[in-house]
């Protein structure tokens, strides 16, 4: 999946050449799973249309502050242009823009995006060989990097007037490939190894009955999305569940028992960096599986259980440099018992679940987390979707393991 999947990108478009290769650069960044919004600066629309951009886009293209042919003249706000982007891409911007983009000049929509935007901005700039070679171009690109813009740097080659030398705009594909590198190198857990577990485990009786929970998943797997979307090489181990994780790099390890779940854990425990243990794991299990499924019969039927081992517990006996995290799913004394799994499970943080919140818990798409550290200090969260909850654990974790 690309680091670019679900983000926002907003498209600047200025009147150079080039700007006929936006329409290929709007087509990679919606492949990529991006969301694009354009703007263009009015001379650029010579070059190419709004329509066409806007078709590409799916989106309306803006151009000016005001819609003139509206009769309701809508005002096309540069605020919340800015701030609807994740980033912000101008390709090609001309010397003239440049040099106004360095001076905080704001005479056009673009401009004015560009100035209010707080996301990181890319710049492609383009142009002929002399002018790319100029002083006062250099020098703008100088001063446009010292306020964090990021510069893609032209390629050389052919140039629209016939010289040849530095200028060309770079291919589309090369554009989203220098963003996607860029993010992913900035990523915070780039380079680090996530190790989660999820779901419920079935702890089975015979060959078709079992001991289970209604675990639905969603916890961990919004935990494996999230340490995806940050950078993280990340192996999910996950007990029986109807969740998925469609176009992802995440290693998904499918397991049904906690002693599978067990092994599948001490497989890939010592390789890791931060390991997050989401999965409500039965506490106990069959002492005997029946070979046969086991018939009705007319007296209560006893089964006999023995404890499964704790997989939390045991990889805390074992840790080394890992962060290890584990949940408490509480319904009484909560912060106790939270804070007695933390220590002798030997874990760094304890994302606790009461059952006493309404919305918490396993089954729903919400949850209400209490976060305590190794050092006992306590955060509390309001009640929140899984995914802005999974965003909540990971701040915590970067926070607390230096990651
Ligand atoms: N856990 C585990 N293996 C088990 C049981 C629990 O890895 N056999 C992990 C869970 O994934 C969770 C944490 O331990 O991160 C706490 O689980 P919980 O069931 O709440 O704690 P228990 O130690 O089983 O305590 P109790 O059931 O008495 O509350």
């Amino acid at each position: 999946m690309s680091v670019l999947s679900g983000k926002n990108v907003l498209l600047g478009v200025t009147a150079g050449i080039a700007a006929y290769k936006t329409t290929y650069l709007v087509r990679y960044f919606i492949k990529a799973g991006a969301n694009v919004q354009v703007v263009m600066t009015p001379a650029s629309k010579e070059f190419v249309t709004p329509l066409t951009l806007s078709t590409l886009s799916k989106n309306p293209v803006y151009s000016t502050f005001y819609d003139k042919e509206d009769e309701n003249e809508k005002w096309n706000s540069h605020v919340d242009l800015g701030l609807w982007a994740d980033l912000m891409v101008i390709a090609p911007p001309t010397a003239n823009t440049l040099s106004k983009m360095a001076d905080g000049i704001c005479d056009n929509l673009l401009l004015a995006t560009y100035l209010s935007a707080k996301s990181t901005v890319y710049f492609a700039p383009a142009m002929d060989l002399d002018m790319y070679q100029h002083p006062s171009t250099k020098g703008n690109i100088e001063k446009l990097q010292t306020f964090g813009n990021i510069f893609i740097p032209p390629s050389s080659g052919e140039l629209a007037s016939g010289l040849f030398g530095e200028g060309r705009m770079p291919e589309p594909e090369e554009i989203v490939s220098f963003i996607e590198d860029h993010i992913s190198s900035n990523l915070p857990l780039q380079g680090k190894k996530v190790l989660l577990t999820a779901g419920p485990t079935y702890e089975a009786i015979d060959p078709v009955r079992f001991i289970g929970n209604h675990s639905s998943g969603k916890m961990g797997y919004a935990l494996a999305k999230q340490a995806e979307s940050l950078g993280a090489e990340v192996t999910l181990i996950s007990g029986p569940t109807n969740q998925q994780l469609p176009d992802s790099s995440v290693k998904i390890i499918d397991v049904i028992s906690a002693d599978e779940m067990y092994d599948a854990v001490h497989d890939n425990f010592k390789d890791s960096d931060i390991a997050i243990f989401a999965a409500a794991v039965a506490d106990y299990k069959p002492k005997t599986v029946a070979n046969q499924k086991i018939k009705k019969k007319e007296a209560v039927m006893p089964i006999d259980l023995e404890p499964t081992q704790d997989i939390l517990a045991s990889v805390g006996k074992i840790k080394e440099n890992q962060f290890l995290v584990g949940f408490a799913l509480e319904t009484n004394d909560e912060l106790e018992n939270a804070k007695g799994k933390l220590k002798r499970k030997n874990l760094d943080m304890i994302v606790l679940n009461s059952l006493q919140d309404k919305g918490a818990g396993f089954k729903g798409d919400t949850n209400k987390i209490t976060i305590i550290d190794k050092g006992e200090n306590i955060n509390s969260f309001t009640l929140k979707s899984k995914t802005e909850v999974a965003v909540d654990i990971f701040n915590e974790i970067i926070i607390k393991s230096d990651a």
